[in-house]
């Protein structure tokens, strides 16, 4: 299989110029912090035997819809419950979006439970000009039938993964508010989740400040707890999510598929696609959500590679980057004069907390995603 590079051409940059509104507005220009030699690069493979037991937290969001219908179309994933949070538009549209999506996708047995309105400690910042006032690119769904869970999903979170310990993957792909407050509720949950795989960060530039990927800009706090919680991580971000783009031709095919996952799927990207300013190229959009899915259901649509990654939240422009070592020393900002020399510079020994998407084969993800949408059920 074929693997983009980190670096992006004239032509990649205009592309994703246009792709990454769907989260924000800043193309991801920088190369990562250090070169990514091929030979460190390790390519994962293998499907799972039984489904991955996995719990979505989510704040749909035009590319969390697509996301949530194909881990609801994969036979490899069982999705326990469902957490919206506020992140792209808030939490009450979040929360009724994820029960009108599990309706369309006929799985209403499934909970969900609402999450955190608001970031631990910041105010909510939006990108409805992106995923429309409502979440869903504007398009009016009916009101949903199914109601949400009686518990906060902080709590069904807890009790889920409490009682399966090592079982449950948590999958996040909004801000990481709820997971956080999870952690800070009950600090001993962190032992017994089997992992994070999250949707956010960036090695190599955001797209809502040139530093911050949206996710992380959103909650940084909470993304620096999750961090912080030696829950082994996969980090899926912009180095590889700005590399799957949905074309006009894809778009059709949603449309033109018969069932009402593909019919919903194609009335938002249709939208969606209507809102992204038109470029002289193409106008595509980024599947950041949909290949975090994607890669827990086929490993090999992207290659990983370990990183010690830690969160910025002291900057005045760069709260929520995503700083990734793939070496060490681990060094710190150097510390201020105090007047006494010989201060050392903090370094720290390199242990890696999560393992970073550095390459995606976007070809084989749209072999993923497009058959599970448009097929009958
Ligand atoms: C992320 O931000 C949101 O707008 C998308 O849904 C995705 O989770 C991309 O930066
Ligand atoms: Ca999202």
């Amino acid at each position: 299989m074929r693997f983009q590079s980190q670096s992006l051409n004239r032509r990649e940059f205009l592309r994703t110029s246009a792709a990454t509104l769907v989260a924000g507005t800043w193309p991801a220009l920088a190369g990562p912090a250090f070169p990514l030699p091929e030979k460190n690069v390790r390519y994962t493979s293998g499907s799972p035997s039984k489904p991955q037991r996995i719990i979505l937290d989510t704040d749909p969001g035009v590319d969390d819809a697509i996301a949530i219908f194909l881990a609801l179309r994969s036979p490899e994933l069982q999705v326990e419950a469902i957490t919206p949070v506020s992140g792209n538009v808030p939490l009450h549209f979040t929360l009724p979006n994820a029960l009108r999506l599990i309706e369309i996708a006929g799985r209403p047995e499934i909970p969900v439970a609402a999450g955190a309105a608001l970031p631990l400690v910041r105010r909510l910042v939006t990108a409805a000009y992106v995923h429309g006032n409502n979440g869903l690119g504007g398009v009016e769904f009916p009101e949903p039938k199914i109601k949400p869970a009686a518990e906060s999903a902080t709590d069904i979170i807890r009790r889920i993964v409490r009682a399966n310990p090592g079982e449950i993957t948590i999958v996040a792909i909004g801000p990481l508010t709820n997971i956080a407050t999870v952690l800070k509720a009950d600090p001993a949950i962190a032992p017994m989740i089997k992992s994070f795989v999250l949707m956010g960060g960036s090695l190599s530039g955001g797209n809502i400040t040139p530093a911050a990927e949206f996710n992380f800009y959103v909650d940084p706090e909470a993304a620096r707890i999750v961090f912080d919680s030696g829950v082994p991580i996969t980090m899926v971000g912009l180095d590889v999510t700005n590399k799957v783009l949905l074309r006009e031709s894809q778009v059709r095919k949603l449309e033109a598929a018969q069932n009402p996952v593909s019919q919903a799927a194609g009335k938002i990207m249709r939208a969606t696609m209507s809102r992204i300013k038109p470029t002289k190229d193409e106008t595509v959009v980024a599947m950041h959500d949909p290949l975090t899915i994607a890669s827990l259901i086929d490993p090999s649509v992207v290659a990983l590679k370990d990183h010690y990654v830690q969160i910025e939240t002291s900057g005045e422009m760069t709260a929520g980057m995503s700083v990734g070592y793939y070496r060490g020393p681990v060094r710190r900002s150097p510390p201020m004069e105090t007047g006494i020399p010989e201060e050392p510079i903090p370094t720290e020994e390199y242990k890696p907390n999560c393992k970073v998407a550095v390459g995606v084969d976007p070809d084989q993800f749209f072999r993923l995603l497009l058959p599970r949408l448009t097929a009958n059920a």
